[in-house]
């Protein structure tokens, strides 16, 4: 006899960092789990890892064919969680970065998170569950990430919104926001990264699944010394929130932290 179906979640920039702690603790958790990512070495030594019964997609999410697989993927599987995680940034002064990492991580981060986030609510049922990975920056315009931070500002918005629309229907959205997180991209091991202020993935990841748990926030904040700084970037004027990120000199582009998040 078949006993009940597992639940299954698809992960988003699974092979690696923050995407990869969410694959291999929703495996753990009785899930099977559909990672998505563009380097199939990565994502085959993720398998090879998690063991059998688990897949993998190779898709470049900021290019249409591989965004339009990924659709259909959740088109003709069910799936009971949806991780859109996988994200990227283009650091430097606005008009210096080519306008096409520009408007690539717009692709990614927002265009992607959209398509796919409408896929997956198109055939989501009560008790389903929709995490949008944004970050601490959604509340703070940040100098020399200017277009990463300002992508990020819309995951969050636009997942508020979803939660309240989707909360009748019993399906839950979650704008997950982690602070400086040390991964292969963004290791955070400079001066502008105190020790105390870097969190695994492993802890957002924890932090993720106990709120998955709870099905209560719009918006979850991993950990009290991100959401104080989430707190402070509301109280302080604008123009002091942005002298302090940027380095303390409004007056230079230039100043800023180095191809990482700031709190
Ligand atoms: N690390 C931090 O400090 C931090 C802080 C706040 C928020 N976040 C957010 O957390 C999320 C994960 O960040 P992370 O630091 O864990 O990232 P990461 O270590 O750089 O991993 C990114 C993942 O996304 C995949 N990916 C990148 N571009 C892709 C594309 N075009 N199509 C498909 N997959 C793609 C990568 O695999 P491939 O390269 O093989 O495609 C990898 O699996 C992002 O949304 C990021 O903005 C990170």
């Amino acid at each position: 006899m078949n006993g009940p179906a597992l639940p299954r979640a698809l992960v988003t920039g699974g092979s690696e960092g923050i995407g990869r702690a969410f694959a291999r603790r929703l495996a753990a958790a009785g899930y099977t789990v559909t990672v998505v990512a563009r380097n199939e070495v990565r994502l085959n030594a993720l398998l090879d890892e998690l063991g059998p019964g688990h897949h993998a997609l190779t898709a470049d999410l900021a290019a249409e064919a591989g965004l339009r697989r990924v659709v259909h993927e959740l088109a003709v599987n069910r799936f009971d969680l949806l991780v859109n995680n996988a994200g990227t940034a283009a650091p430097g002064p606005f008009a210096d970065v080519p306008l096409e990492a520009a408007t690539s991580v717009m692709r990614l981060n927002c265009d992607a998170l959209t398509t796919l986030t409408h896929a997956f609510l198109s055939g989501a049922r009560a008790g389903d569950s929709l995490v949008n990975v944004s970050s601490t920056l959604a509340f703070a315009p940040m100098p020399n990430l200017s277009v990463y931070s300002a992508t990020k500002a819309f995951v969050t918005s636009l997942s508020e919104s979803l939660w309240f629309e989707q909360k009748k229907r019993g399906v839950y959205v979650m704008g997950l926001c982690p602070g400086m997180t040390a991964t292969r991209s963004q290791p955070h091991t400079g001066e502008g990264a105190p020790a105390g202020l870097v969190q695994t993935p492993e802890q957002v990841v924890t932090v993720a699944l106990a709120a998955l748990r709870r099905r209560r926030r719009p918006t979850v904040i991993c950990g009290k010394k991100n959401a104080l700084f989430t707190a402070a970037t509301r109280a302080l004027p604008r123009r002091t929130l942005l002298a302090l990120l940027g380095g303390g000199r409004t007056s230079s582009p230039q100043a800023c932290v180095p191809n990482g998040e700031p709190t």
